[in-house]
């Protein structure tokens, strides 16, 4: 019997980007249409390829840039997940747009060549173009790449057969190669040109409003539609869970959200801020996030993921929410009602209601997570716990602020995921340290509870029984680390 096709939802806006000297128009774009699949079938560039379809192997890495200033930012993306829409409005290269006409190999393609970095036809396009991006920021600008900012730009691209030296020797010979620089102009004039030109898009089933005030109306228009930021998890949704997603609001270019604020006694990261801006504003003031930090995903998901998507996404191994928790971090939701913005404070740990369940209503908007300054005398130890040191999801991640005040401890929060059904903060442990002596009995004691505390999952990622273990380790890491008695990091290891 011959099936009925799902009808597939139309944006009524086209979709428009800069790509090899001209700009492309595409009408009638379902909104939940990846990038992949547009580039692939759509418009037969099949030099990006499908490898995971869940933005963990980078096989699929283009290149997107916007103007920013008058100059392109340049990205790597992973494209299987990212929706077409997303890119509207920008710059984008293939890997088959970096050759000259006439043969000649970029930079990037001429040092793997030189070094023995190419590899199948599957990786080795998306290990280019996430070296492409970094040229861009890097080589093109006249600076140098070492080995930290090469394994950092090549953190979300995946081997699963060869090695990754001779790429990371490439990546840091890349300036060796005759400097090749684009010429900016003419894409930074004619990103502006489609700027200028942008059709509205609240009719559309892919919204993009540009400020506040138009992203809270179209909240309260479509209460319906799905919220996206980075679409860095929900692009799995679709990819993985075949869903649909026929109206989407997308939040990353309200130009307010996609700042971090500084105040005298917080900061206040927009919701469109990216994980990887997000991370380095937290890390400015409390230096120890940094390594925590480079260890989210890959860089593709830090440069695509907001801070403020993680949060609203509510996954119980989600990395920031623990160590946002352990921080006293506040959310600003707001909302459009009675013709005028309303908003309200809450605590992250009391946001969850359930696994994947928020407090957030129909109509509301994750806005702002506002992070208290440190204090003066805190210490912060935050852990994650995986499988793999790159590209990896947390089986148990544990973050703890304290102040010792002549041996006791005066103040204490402790942020845990990947131990219950939501982000939680570890209330019972707290109490069973507030006020202690900060030594070798009050740290059993709160292992001990901390052990009782939650009830983990055994999944593929970790056992019950080994991540009661492992948070209860942890935290005797946070004893030793904090009272000066060793310095247990993997970075100083290496
Ligand atoms: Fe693996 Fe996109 S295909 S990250
Ligand atoms: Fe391409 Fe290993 S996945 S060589």
């Amino acid at each position: 019997m011959p099936m009925n096709p799902t009808p597939h939802p139309v944006t009524e806006a086209p979709l428009r980007f800069w790509h090899r000297d001209a700009v492309v128009e595409r009408c009638h774009v379902p909104p939940d249409r990846t990038l992949l699949d547009l580039l692939r079938e759509d418009l037969r560039l099949t030099a990006t390829k499908e490898g995971c379809a869940a933005g963990d192997c980078g096989a699929c890495t283009v290149v997107v840039a916007e103007a920013v200033n008058g100059c392109l930012h340049y990205r790597a993306v992973n494209s299987c997940i990212k929706p077409a829409h997303a890119i509207d409005g920008l710059a984008l290269w293939t890997a088959a747009d970096l050759a000259q006409a006439d043969g000649t190999l970029h930079p990037v393609q001429q040092a793997m060549l030189a070094c023995h970095g190419s590899q199948c036809g599957f990786c080795t396009p998306g290990f280019v173009m996430s070296l492409f991006a970094l040229y861009q920021r890097t080589v093109a600008l006249g600076q140098g790449v070492d080995k930290h900012s090469a394994m950092e730009a090549l953190s979300g691209n995946l081997c699963r057969c060869t090695g990754y030296r001779p790429i990371v020797q490439a990546a840091c010979s890349m300036g060796e190669q005759p400097n090749r620089r684009l010429n900016e102009t003419p894409i930074v004039v004619a990103l502006q040109a489609l700027a200028d030109t942008a059709p509205a898009t609240h009719r559309s089933a892919y919204q993009r409003p540009t400020d506040l005030h138009g992203l809270l109306q179209a909240r309260a228009h479509h209460p319906q539609a799905q919220l996206l930021a980075g679409a860095t998890d929900a692009g799995l949704w679709l990819t993985q869970g075949l869903r649909r997603l026929p109206q989407i609001i997308d939040l990353t270019r309200v130009a307010e959200l996609r700042r971090v604020e500084h105040y005298p006694q917080h900061i206040a990261i927009g919701a469109a801020v990216n994980l990887q801006d997000a991370f380095e504003a937290l890390a400015a003031d409390r230096p120890v996030i940094a390594p925590f930090g480079e260890r989210f995903a890959g860089w593709p998901v830090r440069q695509s993921g907001t801070l403020g998507g993680n949060v609203a996404n509510g996954s119980p191994i989600g990395d920031s929410m623990p160590l946002l928790i352990a921080l006293g971090a506040q959310l600003v939701l707001m909302a459009w009602r009675k013709g005028r913005a309303v908003h309200r404070h809450v605590p992250l740990e009391q946001f969850y209601t359930g696994y994947r369940q928020s407090l957030l209503a129909p109509d509301e908007v994750l806005a702002w997570v506002v992070v208290p300054k440190p204090l003066p005398g805190e210490w912060l130890g935050v852990y994650k716990v995986s499988k793999r040191h790159e590209d990896d999801i947390s089986a148990v991640c544990l973050a703890v602020q304290l102040h010792v005040e002549n041996g006791h401890i005066n103040a204490v929060r402790i942020g845990a995921g990947g131990v219950a059904a939501t982000p939680v903060r570890a209330l019972k442990t707290e109490a069973a340290l507030l006020g202690q002596v900060w030594n070798e009995t009050s740290l059993q004691q709160a292992q001990t509870v901390i052990q009782q505390e939650f009830s983990p999952l055994s999944d593929l990622r970790a056992s019950a029984s080994y991540r009661r273990q492992i948070l209860a380790q942890l935290l005797r890491r946070a004893w030793l680390e904090s009272t000066g008695h060793l310095t247990v990091r993997l970075e100083a290891v290496a």
